[in-house]
């Protein structure tokens, strides 16, 4: 199963850019960039990755990403990523990037984009794997912030197709931002948000997300179960969920399999991801194989949950056609 798995044409939605920096290109950067790191080898700096919830893994995640500063680092970065999910025979890819965290840092709006923008171009042509980006805003920033950022983004619309998001969710409800996915919708993006695994009130954010934004798709959203009526409205709408078995086990104590396989049952439209995988140690095939030893999947449904991620992909319906 494992070289059917390898083979595979896959499509991966949920993946921060950010979380793919590996421990060999953050040394690589920092000495480019003159910034010390408090590691001296990549397995002292593995070793210090020790997160057990989403907040410990942020924490570690935020401070990994302060190497990137020049264009060249985030097309670096990109590159990277999609040199590795080409040799998973990923086809195509929709990748979050979180801005704030860079602007935030001095870092200006336009250098994180034309990087990854060139990265996506250049991937397209020499390795033939499409993407897209997705812009994500910080909920544990203010509401403000995020429509700054919004607006910001507007000279770039035709490179971005939807926006996102993602941090800590703690206290930072879907609503909080109802008015900056508002003016996304009316600037053309698609949208989707993190509800992630267990979060308190994960499934109030749920139906906020579905209902009072409404949202293109959920990411993570394992929580749905638990709320039979909102099932029949995310089957109703058709709407698709990214789910990262690898990194529920981190953020969680679980992966999560049992709920993934009942919401594949209940015929709603599950993805598998990776999340951040350098941080989490498994790309997109590493967790297709550990949902697969969960659950003893077959063949036929491991192709349904690329199939699925192919059909809720925000790529026009012919272009959609020609991957599945
Ligand atoms: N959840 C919330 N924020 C994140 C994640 C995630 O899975 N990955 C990177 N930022
Ligand atoms: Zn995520």
């Amino acid at each position: 199963m494992k070289d059917f798995i390898a083979g595979l044409p896959k499509c991966e939605l949920h993946l921060h850019i950010e979380g793919t920096l590996e421990p060999k290109l953050k040394f690589e950067l920092a000495r480019r960039n003159g910034l010390e790191l408090p590691y001296s080898s990549v397995a002292e700096m593995r070793a210090a990755y020790t997160f057990d919830s989403l907040p410990s893994f942020l924490t570690i995640y935020y401070e990994g990403m302060r190497v990137l500063l020049t264009e060249p680092d985030f097309y670096d970065l990109a590159m990277a990523y999609l040199r590795k999910a080409a040799e998973q025979n990923v086809r195509y890819a929709e990748i979050f990037f979180d801005p704030q965290a860079h602007t935030s840092r001095g870092v200006p709006f336009d250098v994180v984009i034309r990087g990854l923008r060139r990265a996506l171009m250049d991937a397209e042509a020499q390795l033939g794997v499409r993407a897209q980006l997705i812009m994500c805003f910080l909920r544990d920033f203010q509401a403000e912030y995020a429509m700054a950022t919004l607006l910001e983004s507007l000279p770039y619309k035709e490179w971005i197709a939807g926006v996102g998001l993602d941090s800590d969710e703690k206290g930072n409800p879907p609503v909080k931002f109802a008015a900056v996915y508002e003016r996304a919708r009316q600037e053309g993006y698609l949208l989707t948000m993190h509800c992630d695994v267990d979060q308190d009130d994960a499934i109030e954010h749920i139906r906020q997300a579905v209902e009072d934004i409404g949202v293109n798709r959920i990411d993570h959203g394992v929580n749905l179960l638990e709320d039979q009526r909102l099932v029949e409205v995310v089957l109703a709408r058709g709407m698709g969920l990214t789910c990262c078995p690898v990194s529920n086990g981190y953020v969680t104590a679980s992966m999560k399999a049992e709920g993934i396989r009942k919401l594949m049952d209940l015929g709603v439209r599950v993805t598998i991801n990776s999340d951040d995988p350098a941080y989490f140690a498994a790309y997109v095939r590493e967790n297709l194989e550990a949902l697969h030893e969960a659950l003893n999947l077959t063949r036929e449904e491991l192709a349904q949950l690329e199939r699925n991620a192919f059909e809720i992909t925000w790529l026009p319906r012919h272009v959609k056609d020609a991957y599945l």
